[in-house]
């Protein structure tokens, strides 16, 4: 979550920020069941944050999701959304602030592309031409050219392209909060992770806040500012993904995330937090970014055969030395490093 505004693509409207979100006791008895689907959640999340709701199927995760936007009413509890209450506004008021990502994406069939991000505006009586504007601003965000996609219909395009449309659809309001359950669960691993990186990308310039809901690890830790892993309705944790695979709560945690995964847990900590600052003066000709992080580090040192790299910034000026040795240290001692020190690399 960045403190500094971020460059927002014009609109035409003045955009929101994303929203602060409060549960408190919520709880959620489905009627033929023994156990609570969602039991006693509370989670503060904080504006622009991207949350990701970690846990194995049936451990509560859409029915938690599916309350924020009342498409599920709680059995108890509350939930705010910028201190309000959202039993307090209709469904129509509420859903309006809320875009809603699903894995089918539930396109209309008959409607081509441009109407079917259109629908919500249409619905709050927008002005053609900024219909047209923001249609057009949607396609180019997501990165599908609107010359070549405004006038298909779903069936024209691919699963990735469709999932970038029902994105699209669901960001056309500019809502403050976007919900999205397994979105890119149904795609194959290449479009998927392309994906992943557009979400991250449009989140760090609308920032928006996200409730992103996976049950792939490495989904939620390449995602998520904050990870809230769930088990049978309960929170388990809450934390950074290195937190999180650092110092696991409990027994299931650690299997949940492979939290013995050495490979993993490199992949979250930046070069420069093991890097040696004091050896400035290298000569080596293999150099490692001191932004990268330190799996990156470990195969350019594997794949260059060497047991040092020198570490640049990304104007090139040698800042450090960053040994296998070091490098070693860092990847193992995750759990006794206060894990605020490290700025976690994504
Ligand atoms: N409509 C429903 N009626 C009864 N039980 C449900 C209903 N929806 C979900 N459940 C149950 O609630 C629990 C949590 O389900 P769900 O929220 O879908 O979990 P997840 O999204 O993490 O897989 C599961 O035990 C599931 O069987
Ligand atoms: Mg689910």
């Amino acid at each position: 979550m960045s403190s500094q505004p971020a460059a927002r693509p014009q609109s035409g409207s003045p955009r929101q920020p994303g929203s602060a979100i409060h549960l408190q006791g919520v709880t959620k008895r489905y009627a033929d069941q023994n156990r609570a689907a969602v039991d006693d959640v509370a989670l503060d999340v904080a504006p622009g944050e991207f949350i990701v709701l970690l846990g194995t199927s049936g451990s509560g995760k859409t029915t938690l999701l599916k309350m924020v936007n009342r498409l599920i009413e709680p059995t108890s509890g509350s939930i705010a959304i910028d201190g309000t209450d959202v039993t307090s506004l209709s469904v129509t008021d509420l859903r309006r602030t809320i875009g809603y990502v699903i894995q089918q994406t539930g396109l209309f069939p008959h409607m081509r592309v441009k109407d079917n991000i259109a629908v919500v505006p249409k619905l709050l009586k927008w002005p053609k031409t900024r219909i047209r504007k923001r249609v057009d601003e949607l396609l180019d965000l997501v990165d599908l050219p609107p010359a070549d996609y405004a006038n298909r219909y779903p069936a024209q395009l691919s699963g990735g392209e469709q999932q970038r449309v029902g994105l699209a659809r669901a960001l056309a309001a500019e809502p403050a909060t976007m919900l999205m359950d397994e979105p890119f669960g149904a795609l194959d691993a290449i479009t998927r992770a392309r994906l992943q990186g557009e979400i991250k990308r449009i989140h760090n310039v609308l920032e928006h806040t996200i409730l992103f809901v996976t049950h792939d690890v490495d989904e939620a830790v390449l995602l998520a500012d904050r990870i809230v892993v769930m088990d049978e309705g309960k929170i388990v944790q809450v934390g950074t993904p290195l937190e999180i695979v650092s110092n696991p709560a409990d027994d299931f945690v650690a299997r949940l995330v492979s939290a013995d995964d050495a490979v993993r847990r490199m992949s979250l900590i930046p070069v420069s937090a093991a890097m040696d600052p004091s050896v400035t003066d290298h000569d080596a000709e293999v150099m490692v970014s001191s932004e990268a992080n330190l799996r990156d580090a470990l195969n350019l040192l594997v794949a260059s055969n060497l047991d040092r790299v020198a570490v640049r910034t990304p104007d090139n000026v040698v800042v450090g030395e960053l040994t296998l040795v070091a490098l070693r240290a860092a990847a193992t001692h995750g759990e006794t490093e206060p894990a605020a020190s490290l700025s976690v690399s994504r």
